[in-house]
């Protein structure tokens, strides 16, 4: 059985022990996952497994047979960028560059998170709707490093894609 990732099937691995970052990276050449700590500390090597954010550096690429796997390299449509993407240039959400495609996804899978009710550690009424302030974004975006420092325009991209979309300005925070 396949993988599909970005919309095409791959064949996994056919040693089981190679990371799904290390799959993607290597064997396939989607460098755009990046490798920070390789230990699940820093969030840069975030994707999305059937819309779900996880840390493709502590997972097993043959763990992922059957499931859709969406990159970095997976979210622009017909060359145009994603909203978010374009959200960070216009917030200038990064620096070097180096963690963006991990924030972009993580904050992807965040957004569906947030839809579906789930609470964030500093969520205070579990039975309301989940209302994104800023200080829930920053929680929920904290497993995510930008060593750079430029956490304050990562936040304010992520709020201007949910907002747009939220007022059907833009689509695209799933
Ligand atoms: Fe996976 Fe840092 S490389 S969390």
């Amino acid at each position: 059985m396949s993988m599909i990732i970005n919309g095409a099937a791959a064949e996994p691995p056919v040693d089981p022990r190679v990371s799904l970052l290390d799959f993607l990276r290597e064997h396939l050449h989607l460098t755009g996952t990046k490798k920070g700590c390789n230990q699940g500390a820093c969030g840069a090597c975030t994707v999305l497994v059937d819309g779900e954010r996880i840390l493709s550096c502590l997972a097993l690429a043959v763990q992922y047979t059957g499931r859709s796997i969406t990159t970095i390299e997976g979210l622009s449509t017909d060359g145009a960028l994603h909203p978010l993407q374009q959200a960070f240039i216009d917030h200038d959400g990064f620096q070097c560059g180096y963690c963006t495609p991990g924030q972009i996804c993580s904050a992807i899978g965040m957004a569906s998170e947030a839809k579906r009710g789930l609470p964030s550690h500093i969520t205070a009424d579990l039975s309301a709707f989940v209302t994104l302030t800023r200080e829930e974004l920053q929680e929920r975006m904290s497993g995510n490093l930008c060593r750079c420092g430029a956490h304050n325009g990562i936040i304010d991209a992520i709020a201007q894609t949910i907002d747009a979309e939220r007022t059907g300005v833009a689509e695209g925070v799933a």
